[in-house]
């Protein structure tokens, strides 16, 4: 909580944004070989978050850990891999110690230097973004991390940027979040929040939804972006 409620809030997507889920295809080369571990990679991504969707839209909340082990056993039975339990729960152990991009860490020292109010929010389980971030050496640039577990569904349900919006204790025209999931940033926008859409991969287009719903903001990198968040910090007085 901040007694200057005009200083912008910066709300950091994980999955996607500060962290690599393909970070799991050297782990899955080991059991499957190095040809069939990318597209695995790939579509047990893409399952979980649908199963994230599903969920939120049925309103029958199961936590990212359940999403993310049925969509690994999804992508069992789908790609043909007879993978033993065993090596199903190293697989899931594996999503503690995947790696933060190789930019992420950078353009966060800079924003922190700039004394910006930067939170992690994730649909990720509580118990698990800290140890990530942690292992991922990223954790300290947070004031805190916000997950959508207590608001018991997931992006992009307006419920979780409301629940958002009341932990940092911040308006919502004063928070941007900065996603590299194009879901994500339509969530935020309805919630009346800025978002700035972190463009990793130029192949990747965005939902040609109504413009209300598009990111203010696009960066192909961390360093464009942080250039482009430190902008709008209050000067130094004002803070
Ligand atoms: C997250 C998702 C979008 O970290 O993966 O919230």
């Amino acid at each position: 909580m901040t007694a200057d409620t005009n200083a912008p809030v910066l709300a950091f997507d994980v999955y996607g944004t500060l962290i690599d889920t393909a970070g799991t295809t050297a782990a899955l080369a080991r059991h499957l070989g190095n040809d069939a571990a990318p597209a695995f990679a790939e579509e047990w991504r893409r399952k979980q978050l649908e199963y994230t969707f599903r969920r939120a839209a049925m309103r029958d909340y199961r936590d990212f850990r359940a999403c993310t082990r049925q969509a690994l056993d999804y992508c069992c039975e789908f790609l043909r891999a007879d993978l033993p339990a065993a090596a199903r729960e190293e697989l899931m152990a594996q999503y503690l110690h995947l790696p933060a991009f190789a930019d992420a860490a950078a353009g966060l020292e800079k924003l922190s230097r700039a004394q910006m109010r930067m939170f992690a929010f994730s649909n990720g389980h509580p118990e698990d973004l800290k140890p990530l971030l942690k292992n991922a050496g990223i954790h300290d640039y947070f004031a805190g991390i916000v997950s959508v577990h207590a608001a018991a569904s997931f992006k992009p349900d307006p419920a979780v940027y409301q629940h958002f919006l009341k932990c940092a204790g911040a308006p919502a025209e004063n928070c941007w979040l900065v996603s590299g999931n194009p879901f994500d940033i339509c969530g935020a926008r309805a919630a009346g929040m800025h978002a700035a859409w972190l463009r990793r991969n130029p192949r990747v287009a965005f939902d040609p939804w109504e413009p209300q719903f598009a990111p203010e903001f696009e960066a192909a990198d961390f360093s464009a972006l942080a250039e482009f968040l430190l902008g709008k910090a209050a000067p130094r007085g004002m803070r």
